[in-house]
């Protein structure tokens, strides 16, 4: 077992134990990957200060999210297929961000259902992400559920309307469960600990969606239901009423442009996540960091600004914050770690993450995450 001292070796393990429709339908990014790739290099031109000779006892990296007290300013990102990835990948990842200290996000596209996420972390409250399907009778029903199990807030992705085209996942024909072409069959088989994991589950589907509508009960059904069902024609409108029917604390996620970012203000949500998706939809977006700071400057007084998006690193959260997030994100970081370990995986990025924060924090001559801002970048290397 090699010794893990970063997300890049998590990322190289998970490789090796993930079949390769589920490893690369994490790592990938739509069309040229150009806005998947910038999300994580516009991190590396932004310069700290270095700073010395300063107490740099007693540090903290505790903060709110939402107004909930989170361990240090990140959350894991909702994603769909987590399931996939390792089996009850979503039980998982919630348990590791409960202990940990920090929410979990649950994406309607997930293995394990809400019900099943809040039994198997015994009630602790953890966010939910909708997507808004042309059935509305059952998005009432899914928000309603979401309510039932106690989820702490609402997060509505708006960047996922109509799907962009990510090349791996159409080459390796990636469906859940997944086709057994005698390719997929032979690299799966190669994949003990994942084989043996998925044996040991019941849950090889989408979890929110099978038994929960009408017609859906097979695989044909299933498929054919998914591929109609994303509303290309949702709107502002559309956020009012969810809005109205959760009643709770609405984040909207996937906020690129200063316009979208003042009605996002309009709409009266609590936060918004600067968010291309991951780099998934929109190739040639700009990255998220990139767009974090004027959107910081229009609204940020306003509204509770998050973004996700390339964050690989504790350095990279740091410089997040410094720009002005109140919270950040992290997707493929935890994937990995999932991927690679299970659950452990998920605890040891968690702790990579924290630790470079934490000292990196205290490079940059600041005890208190709550105390920093753009002051610990270099001027001239940072987006304004
Ligand atoms: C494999 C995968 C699946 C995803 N599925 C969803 C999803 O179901 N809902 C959603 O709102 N975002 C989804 N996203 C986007 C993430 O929530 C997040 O915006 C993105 O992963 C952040 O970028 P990062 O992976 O570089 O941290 C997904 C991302 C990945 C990598």
């Amino acid at each position: 077992m090699p010794v893990i001292t970063s997300i890049e070796d998590l990322r190289i393990l998970a490789k090796k134990r993930v079949p390769r429709m589920f490893y690369d339908y994490v790592d990938v990014g739509s069309w040229t990957e150009s806005t998947y790739r910038a999300n994580s290099d516009d991190f590396q031109p932004i310069k700290l200060r270095q700073r010395v000779a300063i107490n740099m006892e007693n540090r903290s990296t505790a903060s709110t999210m939402l107004g909930q007290r989170v361990a240090m300013p990140v959350a894991i990102a909702p994603t769909g297929l987590t399931g996939m990835v390792s089996a009850d990948g979503e039980i998982k990842a919630a348990n590791a961000a409960k202990k940990f200290g920090i929410p979990f996000t649950l994406s309607t596209m997930s293995i394990c259902s809400i019900e099943d996420v809040a039994q198997g972390t015994g009630g602790h409250p953890f966010w939910f992400q909708l997507y808004v399907m042309k059935d509305r009778d059952y998005i009432e029903r899914l928000i309603d559920r979401a309510k039932a199990a106690n989820c702490s807030a609402l997060m509505l992705t708006l960047d996922l309307q109509i799907i962009g085209q990510r090349h791996k996942d159409l080459k390796n024909g990636l469906s859940v469960p997944p086709r057994l072409t005698t390719l997929n069959l032979m690299n799966m088989m190669t994949k003990v600990r994942w084989g043996l994991g998925m044996l040991g589950t019941r849950r090889h589907n989408f979890g929110n969606i099978v038994g929960h509508v009408k017609g859906v009960d097979s695989l044909t059904t299933l498929s054919e239901w998914t591929a109609k069902q994303f509303d290309p024609a949702l709107n502002w409108g559309d956020v009012e009423w969810i809005k109205k029917r959760w009643g709770g604390k609405l984040i909207l996620k996937g906020i690129q442009d200063v316009e979208d970012a003042r009605l996002a203000v309009a709409s009266g949500a609590d936060a918004l996540i600067v968010s291309n998706h991951g780099g998934r939809q929109l190739d040639g977006a700009p990255s998220s960091i990139s767009a974090t700071p004027a959107i910081v400057n229009a609204v940020g007084s306003q509204i509770e600004v998050h973004m996700d998006g390339g964050i690989r690193s504790g350095q990279d959260v740091l410089k997040a914050r410094a720009l002005g997030a109140r919270g950040t994100y992290i997707g493929r970081a935890f994937l990995y770690g999932l991927g690679a370990l299970g659950e452990a995986g998920v605890s040891k990025a968690l702790e990579i993450i924290h630790k470079e924060l934490d000292l990196t924090m205290a490079f940059c001559g600041r005890t208190h995450i709550e105390r920093v801002d753009h002051g610990i970048l270099l001027p001239g290397t940072y987006p304004t």
